[in-house]
């Protein structure tokens, strides 16, 4: 049964579709089985990987509209392991048409259930809002990967973001877990990032995937040619960082699979509860949940204080925690 990954923050520019393109890449090399699942009107997934979304004739948003068979929305992208059901223009009118559509925040996980067999991980590019494409992304999702840019005022907006992964756990999807927060586009050159990374730490703790993405030409240039960074230049440092979060991934997925298959020997319980351990080390490392937050309001204070009008400088220039090795 698949992992779903949202790979979501409403700031744009931030990585979100280079990491759903390169981590899915990087998984679908190690033999993994990859569905991308653009849901960005933009559709700068599907171009990176070399798909005009607007030239096909299903996509997400016939997808979601439905009805069709979700298989005919799926194609193979140049990666082999790696498919995509790509989206277009016409998907930002869904946004509206979806208000007044019974279950109009399930839809995508309707979609994505069906998908789920097929998959080892479907990883799903939100847009850079929190309106109801998101919404259907964080409540189809059992995880999500929050992509964190290394540079001023990198925290601030992430008061919004849990919030919303809050209310989409309250009311939507009591499982959805944080995946991970990834820092991305660092840059060696500039203190600031190494500040943003130290912050991140001291906030998020061991939450932070230990891999640091690197801004990196390679990365950036990568799309263009509708490429992964692993077929585009498959020895750069973009490349091999991408592999190293996948690996981080994997390890957390095989974690939870192990926790999910001891839980069921021990005691079967009902689908859909299962998976979701509430207390011991594997909590701590790897999930973010709901309990979790409500027994500790002082962590999404801790946030909110970076998100107050000019409190993010103050924070980031605040003398840094020790730093984790990566
Ligand atoms: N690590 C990186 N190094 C250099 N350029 C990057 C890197 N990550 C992303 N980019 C570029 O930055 C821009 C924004 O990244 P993107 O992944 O599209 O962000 P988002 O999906 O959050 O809007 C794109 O042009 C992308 O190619
Ligand atoms: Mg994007």
């Amino acid at each position: 049964m698949g992992r779903v990954i949202a790979i979501a923050s409403q700031k744009g520019g931030v990585g979100k579709t280079t990491t759903t393109i390169n981590l899915g890449a990087c998984l679908a090399e190690g033999g993994q089985k990859v569905l991308i699942v653009d849901v960005d009107p933009q559709g700068n997934a599907s171009s990176g990987l070399g798909i005009n979304g607007n030239d096909q004739r299903f996509g997400v948003y016939e997808a979601l509209i439905g009805p069709i068979d979700v298989n005919q929305a799926i194609l193979p992208t140049p990666m082999k392991g790696l498919s995509i059901m790509t989206s277009g223009q016409r998907l930002s009118g869904a946004e509206v048409e979806l208000v007044g559509m019974m279950a109009r925040e399930t839809r995508l996980r309707a979609v994505i259930t069906s998908l789920r067999e097929d998959y080892d991980f479907i990883l799903v590019d939100c847009p850079p809002s929190l309106g109801l494409l998101t919404i259907n992304a964080l409540t189809a999702a059992d995880s999500v990967l929050i992509p964190l840019q290394c540079e001023y005022l990198a925290l601030e907006g992430l008061t919004q973001l849990i919030s919303a992964i809050r209310l989409v756990q309250d009311h939507l999807n009591s499982s959805l877990r944080i995946e991970g927060v990834l820092l991305t586009m660092f840059d060696v050159r500039l203190n600031l990032a190494q500040q943003v990374v130290d912050e991140a730490r001291k906030f998020f703790s061991d939450r932070v995937y230990k891999t640091v993405i690197p801004r990196s030409v390679r990365l950036g240039e990568a799309p263009s040619f509708g490429k992964p960074i692993v077929l585009y230049d498959a020895h750069s440092s973009g490349a091999e960082r991408y592999r190293e979060l996948a690996q981080e991934v994997l390890s957390h997925a095989g974690v939870i699979r192990a926790v999910t298959a001891s839980v069921e020997a021990a005691a079967p319980v009902e689908s859909g509860k299962v998976g979701v351990p509430q207390t011991g080390t594997v909590n701590s490392e790897v999930y973010v949940d709901q309990p979790e937050y409500g027994d500790q309001p002082d962590e999404v204070g801790q946030a909110d204080s970076l998100t107050r009008p000019g409190g993010s400088e103050e924070c980031i220039e605040r003398p840094s925690a020790e730093v984790s090795k990566h």
